[in-house]
């Protein structure tokens, strides 16, 4: 199985979960893709739904499809957020941002009674940190908080676009990517980034997820807390 194949199929699986009446979150980042397309045909089928979207680029999707997506002001409490992930440690600890979404997505995650996390097998790691972690710094913060990030340890490197300019996040600010080699303890790293003057949100989605679902050559693997 390919890993398109693996998205594919734990987004259709995550999909299945949704029911009538639900209101649901949007992730983002190719693995919600999926979800959302599959999301998508069961619409059109028939499903009533209701969302909110982390991304402006998962709400153009999601309203392309014929999904009603509406705001969290409209819609501040969520029955399920389905979401991908970079890398999935114990504990259903998390690294996320790598499609730059990782403050909305937060939100949305922390506006559901529950977090599915949609992944294939190549995201699951023993210690998280070898995905550089994301860190959403406001503009004018970013030489203080590069500055403070590389005392911690860590080797932040701006986000750049393929054009060399600085990618900017849907809330309009940059992201630092956080090169860490193993976080040993993620309730600390976050403590500590999340300490730092004009850091927005960091990439550590801690205690959040209750399931992931994890697809491999076997199928899909569902895999708590
Ligand atoms: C988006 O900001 C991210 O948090 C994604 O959810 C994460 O990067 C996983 O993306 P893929 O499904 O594309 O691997």
């Amino acid at each position: 199985m390919t890993q398109d194949e693996a998205k594919a199929l734990v987004g259709q699986r995550a999909a299945a979960m949704v029911e009538d009446g639900m209101a649901v979150g949007l992730g983002t980042g190719t693995t919600s893709v999926m979800f959302i397309k599959a999301l998508g045909e069961r619409v059109r089928a028939g499903l009533q739904i209701r969302c909110v979207a982390s991304s402006e680029a998962s709400a153009a999707l999601a309203t392309s499809l014929g999904i009603t997506v509406m705001s969290l002001a409209e819609l501040p409490a969520l029955d399920l957020y389905i979401d991908g992930a970079d890398e999935i440690g114990p504990g259903l600890a998390l690294i996320k941002g790598g499609g730059g979404a990782l403050l909305r997505e937060k939100i949305v995650a922390s506006a559901a009674k529950q977090f599915v996390v949609v992944a294939d097998t190549t995201k699951e790691v023993a210690v998280l940190g070898r995905f550089p972690l994301p860190v959403e710094v406001i503009k004018m913060a970013l030489p203080l908080v590069e500055h403070k990030l590389t005392d911690l340890g860590l080797q932040p490197k701006l986000r750049v676009r393929a054009d060399g300019s600085a990618y900017l996040t849907d809330e309009q600010n940059y992201i630092l990517d956080c090169g860490c080699s193993r976080i040993e303890n993620p309730e600390e790293t976050a403590a500590e980034i999340r300490n730092i003057v004009g850091v927005v949100e960091h990439g550590l989605f801690l205690g959040m997820a209750s399931v992931a679902l994890i697809a491999g050559e076997g199928g899909v693997v569902e895999r708590f807390e």
